[in-house]
């Protein structure tokens, strides 16, 4: 797909990070959009932000409430778009809406391991079940799934259990990338794309801790696994009282926004160029590219101490 003007995207979780920078530079570029989030509230200053330049006429914005895991609210979205975009096709889906979390069999709940998976694999997989119909009705298509780095290397680092984000990244990536052969077989009018961004500038820290507790504040067990992340990091915190590890929780979610080597604008520029060069694989960010390097190169090492502090060391990672 070589330009946007006057084609119709699906973002599901458009309300902050990616996904609103993607709904700003998509209408920007004369694109209608449809989004998606659990908050309301975050997709009307997504929508607001794309209104700050006068629309030109006829280009449509529109804002949905639905949870990505839950097929029927899916429909709901998918129901009302045909009816606000006055339309029966789409050309461009953003399978974007992701949570952290959940990460260990262990100290995690079922319910918040599940949680996790269903939305960042659930989501991806029911979007594209969803809106197929729509996009099997455009003249082109282009669907673009979000996976990470965690789908080709399942570790944020030494200390921090990962599993629930890493198994739902590693299937979007392996669901997307078989997708290109069953399109170009059965829907050769639609291409895909998978999308691995490295440490990119959101609130994707805050917002996981909303969707899964529905709270700022950290729960006894959620202190516990901050003070076993900060433990595996070197940091001794015997010392340190339960108010202090909630404080450090809460400026660990504004670093993890402020300290990015990518932020979210520059994510979506890239992503909306790898687009527009037809590429099935969009690494976000050079973390990214040197992960995947990394990666390739010595697979039997990708877990040990040693080659997460010499990449750390490379690429100035500074997540915890
Ligand atoms: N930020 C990073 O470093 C990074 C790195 C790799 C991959 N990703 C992925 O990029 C995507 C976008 O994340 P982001 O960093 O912009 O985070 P973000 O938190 O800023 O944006 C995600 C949006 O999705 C929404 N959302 C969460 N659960 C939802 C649900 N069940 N249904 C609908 N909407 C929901 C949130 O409310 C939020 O508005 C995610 O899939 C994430 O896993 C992010």
């Amino acid at each position: 797909m070589k330009d946007f003007a006057g084609k119709i995207a699906v973002i599901t979780g458009g309300g902050t990070g990616m996904g609103r920078e993607l709904a700003r530079q998509l209408v920007a570029e004369g694109c209608n959009v449809a989004m998606c989030d659990v908050s309301a509230e975050a997709m009307a200053e997504t929508k607001r932000q794309c209104e700050v330049e006068r629309l030109p006429q006829g280009l449509r914005v529109t804002t949905h409430v639905a949870d990505v895991s839950i097929e029927d609210q899916l429909k709901r979205f998918r129901d009302e778009l045909i009816e606000q975009q006055a339309t029966e096709r789409i050309h461009l889906l953003f399978n974007n809406a992701g949570i952290g979390g959940g990460g260990s069999l262990f100290t995690n709940s079922r319910e918040r391991w599940e949680r996790t998976f269903n939305i960042c694999w659930g989501g991806v997989y029911l979007g594209v079940r969803t809106f197929l119909p729509l996009l099997l009705k455009a003249d082109e298509g282009h669907i673009v799934n979000t996976s990470s780095v965690n789908g080709f290397w399942a570790s944020v680092g030494l200390g921090v259990s990962h599993t629930a984000y890493s198994a739902a990244k590693f299937a979007v990536k392996g669901f997307t990338e078989a997708l290109i052969t069953d399109l170009r077989l059965n829907a050769p009018h639609i291409k895909c794309s998978v999308v691995m961004p490295g440490h990119i500038g959101t609130s994707i820290v805050s917002n996981t801790r909303k969707v899964q507790s529905a709270s700022d504040q950290l729960n006894p067990n959620e202190i516990m696994q901050t003070r076993q992340r900060l433990n595996g990091m070197g940091i001794d915190t015997s010392a340190l009282s339960d108010d202090q590890i909630q404080q450090i929780a809460l400026e660990r979610a504004q670093k993890f926004h402020d300290d990015a080597p990518t932020t979210a604008a520059q994510a979506a520029k890239i992503i909306l160029d790898g687009i527009k060069a037809d590429r099935w694989r969009i690494l976000v960010g050079d973390d990214a590219l040197k992960l995947d390097e990394r990666v390739r190169q010595s697979p039997e090492k990708a877990y040990t101490a040693e080659f997460y502090q010499s990449f750390v060391e490379e690429v100035g990672w500074r997540l915890g």
